[in-house]
Order: C-alpha cells, then sequence, then structure tokens
C-alpha cells in the first residue's frame, strides 16, 4: 500500500482528475490520491499506460477509471471533463500534471516545435482547469494544482519549456483571484530533478547530465515521486484551505545555489521520503543508488 503522511480517507467521496496519470509523478500521485479515498479519472493520451495505472490502483483496493484524451485538443478536453463529471456527478480536484519537452537550444526550435511544446504545457493546462471551472467545480468548489517545473532565472536548452511554464505560474495567480469566489482555490508545484520515469523520455547524449544533477542540488540528490506527491495532495487537502495562488517549490534548494558561493557538500544528506509503494527507478539512474532518492 501506499504510505502517505496523510490522514485515511481523506478524500473520500471526492473524484479527482490527474492528467499525465499514466506514468511518473502523476502515477505516484494518482496513488497517493486513491490511497486517501479519492476516485480517480487519470487522463493522457496512451490507453495502454492509463490501464496499467488504473489495474495498479484497483488491484491496492482503490478506485480509478482512464480517459484517453490529447489536452492540446479544446474540444477533447471539453468532452473528456463532460465525460468524467457525468459518470461521477462531481470533479473536487485536478492535478494538471500532463507535460513533456525536447531538449533544444532556442536557436535551433521552429514554430511548431514552440507551439508543442506551449500547447502541452500551457495552454492544455488551461483547457482543462477552464472546463473543469465551468462544467463542475463553480457549483460546489474544488481545487487545482498545476505542475510546473524548476525554471526560474531561465531554463537553458528548454527555453519553449520554460517559458510555458513560467505562463502556467502566472495563469496559477490570475486564477486563484478570479476562482476564489467560486469556492476554487489554484495553486501550482515546482519540482526540480524527480528520480522518475520521464528521465528516460529525453535522448541517450543527455545521460551524463541527468546523472550529474545531484551535485547542483543542495540537498545533495534527486527528489523522490512521492516528496512531489506529498506537496500535490497538501495543496490539494483541506489543510491548505487558505492558500490560493502560490506555487511551492520541491526542488532541494536548487535555485538557491549562488554562483561564487561553492556548494557545501551535504554531511547527513536529506534522507528521502518514498511513500510510493511501486516507484520504479529511470534506466538512466540505474547503479546510482547512491545519488538518487533511492526507489
Ligand atoms: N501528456 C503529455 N502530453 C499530453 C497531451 N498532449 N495530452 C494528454 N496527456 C499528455
Amino acid at each position: 500500500m501506499y504510505r502517505s503522511v496523510f490522514r485515511p480517507g481523506l478524500f473520500q467521496g471526492q473524484v479527482a482528475v490527474v492528467t499525465g496519470g499514466g506514468s511518473g509523478i502523476g502515477r505516484c500521485t494518482a496513488h497517493e490520491l486513491a490511497s486517501l479515498g479519492a476516485a480517480v479519472a487519470l487522463v493522457g493520451r496512451n490507453a495502454e499506460k492509463l490501464a496499467a495505472v488504473r489495474t495498479e490502483i484497483v488491484e491496492a483496493g482503490g478506485t480509478a477509471h482512464a480517459y484517453v484524451c490529447n489536452i492540446r485538443d479544446e474540444a477533447a478536453v471539453q468532452a473528456t471533463v463532460a465525460q468524467i463529471y457525468g459518470e461521477h456527478g462531481r470533479i473536487d480536484a485536478l492535478v494538471n500534471n500532463a507535460g513533456g519537452q525536447f531538449p533544444a537550444p532556442l536557436k535551433d526550435i521552429s514554430a511548431k516545435g514552440w507551439e508543442a511544446v506551449v500547447q502541452t504545457n500551457l495552454t492544455g493546462g488551461f483547457l482543462m482547469a477552464r472546463e473543469c471551472l465551468n462544467q463542475a467545480m463553480q457549483q460546489r468548489g474544488g481545487a487545482i494544482v498545476n505542475i510546473v517545473a524548476d525554471m526560474w532565472g531561465g531554463m537553458p536548452n528548454m527555453g519553449h519549456s520554460g517559458a510555458a511554464r513560467a505562463g502556467m505560474v502566472n495563469l496559477t495567480e490570475t486564477a486563484a483571484f478570479e476562482w476564489a469566489q467560486y469556492g476554487v482555490r489554484v495553486n501550482a508545484v515546482a519540482p526540480g530533478y524527480v528520480a522518475s520515469s520521464g528521465m528516460d523520455a529525453y535522448p541517450p547524449w543527455m545521460a551524463e547530465t541527468i546523472r550529474s544533477m545531484p551535485s547542483t542540488v543542495p540537498l545533495g540528490r534527486f527528489a523522490a515521486e512521492a516528496e512531489v506527491s506529498s506537496a500535490i495532495v497538501y495543496l490539494l487537502s483541506e489543510a491548505a484551505a487558505f492558500i490560493t495562488g502560490t506555487t511551492l517549490r520541491v526542488d532541494g534548494g536548487r535555485p538557491n545555489v549562488r554562483p561564487g558561493s561553492p556548494m557545501p557538500a551535504p554531511r547527513h544528506g536529506a534522507a528521502p521520503f518514498n511513500g510510493f509503494h511501486l516507484a520504479v527507478t529511470p534506466k538512466v539512474l540505474q547503479g546510482e543508488e547512491d545519488r538518487h532518492a533511492g526507489a
């Protein structure tokens, strides 16, 4: 079973939509929410991955359903949210987690590549949030968490993603203001380097860069997926009832590194919290146990 730090039954009777629920942080968060009683609607493009996560959750005693949807497609988002609302009768939580990018310096990014990344990481999240608000949350409130990234100060070789995710932070702030009147809270979580399946999506030439990431983080390691999930779950929970419009960094202090201040090696490290019983070590980090969060 998932070892959540949160109270059993915290989300009992609630419906949570998790985009990008077929892998990585989305899969982990879906498991944690289901373990706390939520019925989870897994949204993503890949039917097989969604079905596999649904099976995992059901085998763990939870409730989950899969909805294949390309979040870049406005009509598909409208229809998917209508289907989820129709089948469940409510939507209490949205985790806008689906995302993705490809590494490239700005000078080599075509308009098509730029648009694709912005649509996935900004427009798609906006559409999901707008539809959950208009179709469901306007009536009885809710909570939205947008997953962004550690793009503070720029995101070299991922400029399209950094721009989109910075846009998402600002969207979070506007939506927090506009939707507070409906009892809808809107926050964001900005993960740093997470030991997650997403790392295996990058080309082989990035492997050494990926493996050296912990040396650039004051806490000296990768995050476990469960450390991001617990931040998301906190912001969705009643414990965060007065928090809206904020972005919670989960990055081991990486943006606080300053050129000219040598990084002290962590003496004890910071022990990872890994509550996810089905966490898998990304292939690129296998054999690196002492340098990552220890899936
Ligand atoms: N995950 C990554 N990109 C996605 C998209 N366009 N739609 C749904 N899930 C996604």
